[in-house]
């Protein structure tokens, strides 16, 4: 949540690196942004509300400045304004922050009586107002530091200027994601590596309750004790051009065109000849009776699929929280239970806190994680990596989508452990996972027929998603795809759930959208449909090609879509790709801004 951006260089380039940086993080935030640099020995502030564009076109980019901070904000403390944008200044100090500071109303009041004055509605105010009061105090940029971590509780990641020093910039992180990159004769800092990637690909972590000073020649970084420490220099491996929109109109689409790519990058990781690699080539499941995931948003919808899988075909039970309410709740894990987080990010706030309560539980911990060394992949006892590469549009579509495949592997691994999978049956398993990115792509060509279904529905108030089972599970991923980027309400039941009041809001011309794909439960959920039908609903219905046979000439609906049959491990990448092309277009449409829906942020780094 809100993105980090700072330079110090010779080249003098600081305001073209911060804006370039700030539109590759625009994912974390996007609701205002601002810049602060080294004007001739002076601070220049320039915010906006809204995106970075409207922050571009305030600026005169022929400005040079040798160092300077900038950021993207996805409001927290205080509404999306100019004035509660960053970078903020109070005294001698300017600075961005990432995060949120739980206890800033004890600390303004304390900074009130000593003389200080507040003009934002923010928690970031305070962090710099405090940082200005202690370093006036103790005149050492470093202890300065030292004591407002000691001071501040929350989540943090700061990016600080000091007045009497316009070569460096310092920095300091507790649970906030901070890199400092490397370049040749100038440095740089951000949230995350996109940002930076246009300029170099090294990098440092700064950890949890670090410090460091940067500037042109040198970057020099301190543990809590303020001894200078030696960071591993990291290089990443992305390219660019994953980070970039290849000439498709926005980064979903060219997203969920990523998909055969991306699966089968993630799968050739574990299995090449024979499907039985797969226990080799993973993290040895063979002592767990029991599973535990958790996750947020899409991934938790992930989890489910996982969760429907694993149970049906290894056998044992799964658990599928919501990292949000796991946190809190009592847990029942114990030394046979497997803690699976799964995190795009790596970096989600509640996901990050359910995977710290899992390990003081001394249950295993496995993360599935895009983000190569985010804080869930390097804190979790084992990781499995996601081959995504960089995710840039807020609503997720291959990362889903890879993270959905990951399950189906673990499920496919625990079953054949478990005896449950026969040889023969992992040979043919493995033929459909070799076709699986050819059928995904036929069904991605098919973009126009489901553009048609989206006309159908595009301009309707309320949408209904109805399946069983593992289909329910997708149903969910759909309603919030499509209601996440169009703003259309949506409701994804489980179609025998319904009846028990929902019913009640079909009217004439409702859409509702059916996915049946299980053949062991199909006619139960024709059933329902059938009843939304008698209602006046209109139906399109997802299936597959073995299940149109039965339902080829039915009228329960009003038209289908038919994606092509797999085994039921690998179905869920098939049939939900028409979903997420149905909720682009429907977005599309609407007029609305796809990449970048109201109110979200695509890495949320705060509880
Ligand atoms: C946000 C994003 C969702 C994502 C969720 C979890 O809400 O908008 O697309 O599913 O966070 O993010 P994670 O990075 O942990 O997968």
């Amino acid at each position: 949540m809100c993105g980090i951006v700072g330079y110090v260089g010779k080249n003098n380039n600081s305001l073209h690196v911060l804006i370039e940086g700030l539109k590759s993080l625009e994912y974390r935030g996007y609701d205002s942004a601002g810049v602060a640099i080294n004007d001739n020995g002076k601070i220049k502030i320039i915010k906006s509300e809204g995106n970075i564009s409207k922050l571009e076109n305030k600026l005169n980019m022929d400005i040079k400045s040798n160092l300077g901070i900038g950021h993207t904000r996805w409001a927290t403390h205080g509404k999306p304004c100019e004035n509660n944008s960053h970078p903020h200044r109070v005294g001698k100090i300017t600075l961005v922050h990432n995060g949120i500071i739980e206890n800033y109303e004890k600390i303004k009041k304390y900074l009130i009586d000593c003389g200080y004055i507040f003009k934002t509605d923010t928690d970031t105010e305070i962090a710099c107002a405090l940082i200005d009061k202690i370093y006036n105090e103790t005149n050492d940029k470093l202890l300065t530091m030292k004591k407002a971590n000691e001071i501040i509780e929350g989540s943090f990641a700061f990016g600080i200027i000091f007045d009497d020093d316009m070569e460096n910039i310092y920095t300091m992180r507790k649970d906030s994601p901070l890199i400092i990159a490397l370049g040749e004769n100038e440095n740089y800092i951000a949230s995350d590596v996109p940002a930076i990637l246009k300029f170099t690909n090294k990098y440092i972590l700064l950890e949890k309750d670090e410090y460091a000073i940067i500037n042109e020649k040198e970057v020099k970084v301190y543990d809590n004790n303020l001894k200078e420490i030696e960071k591993q220099v990291n290089t990443y491996e992305g390219s660019m051009e994953v980070a970039m929109k290849n000439g498709y109109e926005h980064f979903m689409l060219k997203e969920i065109n990523d998909e055969p790519k991306v699966i089968l990058d993630t799968y050739k990781q574990f299995v090449n000849n024979d499907l039985s690699e797969i226990i080799d080539n993973m993290p040895d499941l063979s002592k767990y009776d029991n599973i535990d995931i958790v996750a947020c948003g899409s991934a938790y919808h992930a989890g489910l699929v996982g969760k429907s899988l694993i149970e049906e075909y290894a056998n044992i039970p799964v658990n599928v929280e919501l990292a949000s309410e796991y946190r809190y709740k009592k847990n029942f894990c114990n030394e046979k239970t497997l803690t699976i987080l799964v995190s795009q990010s790596g970096e989600t706030a509640d996901t990050l806190a359910a995977l710290r309560k899992a390990k003081n539980s001394n249950t295993d911990t496995l993360g599935i994680i895009n983000v190569v060394s985010s804080s869930i992949a390097r804190e979790s006892d084992n990781v499995l990596y996601i081959k995504a590469g960089a995710e840039i549009s807020v609503a997720t579509t291959k990362a889903y989508s890879a993270q959905v495949l990951m399950l189906s592997l673990i499920a496919i691994n625990k079953s054949i452990i478990n005896g449950n999978i026969s040889k023969d049956e992992a040979k043919d398993l493995l033929k459909d996972l070799k076709k699986l990115p050819d059928d995904i792509a036929g069904i991605i060509d098919r973009k126009e027929e489901f553009d048609k279904v989206a006309e159908q529905i595009y301009d309707n108030d309320d949408v209904f998603f109805l399946g069983r089972g593992i289909d329910y599970a997708l149903s969910m991923e759909g309603s919030l795809k499509l209601k996440e980027i169009s703003y259309i309400h949506s409701e994804a039941y489980a179609a025998g759930e319904l009846k028990h009041g929902t019913i009640s809001l079909i009217e004439t011309k409702t859409p509702v959208i059916a996915i049946v794909t299980d053949d062991k439960i199909d006619e139960k959920t024709v059933s329902n449909i059938k009843e939304v039908k008698a209602r006046g609903a209109d139906v399109t219905l997802i299936t597959t090609e073995e299940l149109n046979k039965k339902y080829d000439k039915s009228d329960f609906y009003d038209r289908k879509i038919v994606v092509p049959s797999t085994n039921r491990f690998f179905q869920p990448l098939l049939t939900i790709l028409p979903l997420q092309l149905l909720s682009y277009e429907v977005a599309k449409l609407r007029g609305e801004s796809i990449d970048q829906p109201r109110n979200l942020a695509k890495s949320v780094t705060v509880e």
